[in-house]
């Protein structure tokens, strides 16, 4: 029906509206999933294993409910990134992360190398479980175990040698840190590449008495600041303005019992 410059014509136009049409579809792939029928109900034991890795590695920047957290993570429920992406690709996504994002980046596997593959799919079912709640059968409720916080305990009493007082605050900073700092600093603060540094063994906390390092963590350090090593920013407060002075003297107590004996004992009081 068309000359032979017509057709050529109307295949270009085709071409140029599929380009869009993949366009916008790309835009609302999250409202396109909800608005089609859903997907297979997602299977129980590979989300709880997906739920559990999820709890311990993706929850400090993307919040409990994947719902993201204001200047870390973003939301992974409403992200059409995810509902675009086929699970092979969702889960290379994560093998790889985003390292060179800023001002936070996604660390290649969530900043845990002992992540397997596997672990990360099962992750990639708890996503599209998260996004989808039609495909989330009811999984059985977590398993609460008491056995870290007796670990923590028992770690803070040895670290303030055998005082109550002092061991009190430094299990205290150790979940703090473990909740507004490890996003960054990691666990232990071993540290994560392009995110923060590692504050164990470190020698500007070992320099600072507590007032000091006090007076460093209310302040941050911005990426212009010329004794920024990283060219990456260190938030005020670590990005949580609801953090009191009590609160980061605790974390300051847990950060000396990172430090090597001889000079963790010359700055605490
Ligand atoms: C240290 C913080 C941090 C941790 C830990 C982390 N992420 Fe992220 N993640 C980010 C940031 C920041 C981004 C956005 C990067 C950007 O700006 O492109 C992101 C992006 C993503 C995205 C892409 C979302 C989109 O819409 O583009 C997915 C999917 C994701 N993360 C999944 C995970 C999973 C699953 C885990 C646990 C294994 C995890 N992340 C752990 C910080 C983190
Ligand atoms: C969003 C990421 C992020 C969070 C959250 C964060 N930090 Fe940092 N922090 C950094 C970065 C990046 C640096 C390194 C800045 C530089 O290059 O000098 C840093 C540096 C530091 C330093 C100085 C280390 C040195 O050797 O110069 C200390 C101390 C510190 N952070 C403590 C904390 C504490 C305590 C918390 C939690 C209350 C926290 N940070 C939360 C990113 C973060």
């Amino acid at each position: 029906m068309f000359g032979l410059g017509g057709w050529i014509l109307h295949a270009q136009w085709r071409a140029r509206e599929d380009a869009r049409l993949a366009l916008v579809e790309a835009a609302n792939a999250y409202e396109c999933l909800l608005a089609a029928p859903p997907a297979d109900m997602l299977p129980v034991d590979e989300l709880v294993k997906g739920r559990e890795v999820f709890a311990s590695t993706c929850v400090a920047c993307h919040g409990a409910l994947g719902l993201g957290v204001p200047g870390l993570g973003r939301n992974l429920v409403e992200s059409d990134f995810v509902a675009m992406q086929s699970d092979e690709q969702l889960q290379g996504f994560l093998i790889k992360g985003r390292p060179e994002a800023r001002p936070v980046a996604m660390p290649p596997r969530g900043g845990r190398d002992d992540l397997t593959d596997q672990d990360l799919g099962f992750l990639v079912m708890y996503l599209r479980g998260l996004q989808d709640p039609r495909r989330m059968p009811e999984l059985p409720a977590l398993a609460v175990s008491t056995q870290p916080m007796v670990e923590q305990a028992a770690a803070a009493l040895e670290a303030a040698g055998g005082d109550a007082e002092l061991a009190e605050y430094i299990a205290s900073g150790d979940r703090i840190f473990h909740t507004a700092c490890v996003a960054c600093h990691g666990r232990g603060g071993t540290g994560i590449a392009g995110n923060g540094k590692a504050l164990a063994s470190n020698s500007f906390i070992q320099s600072l008495d507590d007032d000091a390092l006090l007076d460093f963590i209310k302040k941050g350090r911005t990426p212009t600041d010329p004794k920024n090593t990283t060219g990456i920013q260190m938030p005020p407060k670590g990005g949580n303005p609801a953090m009191s002075d009590d609160d980061i003297l605790d974390v300051i107590a847990y950060l000396r019992t990172l430090q090597p004996k001889a000079a963790a004992s010359a700055s605490t009081n």
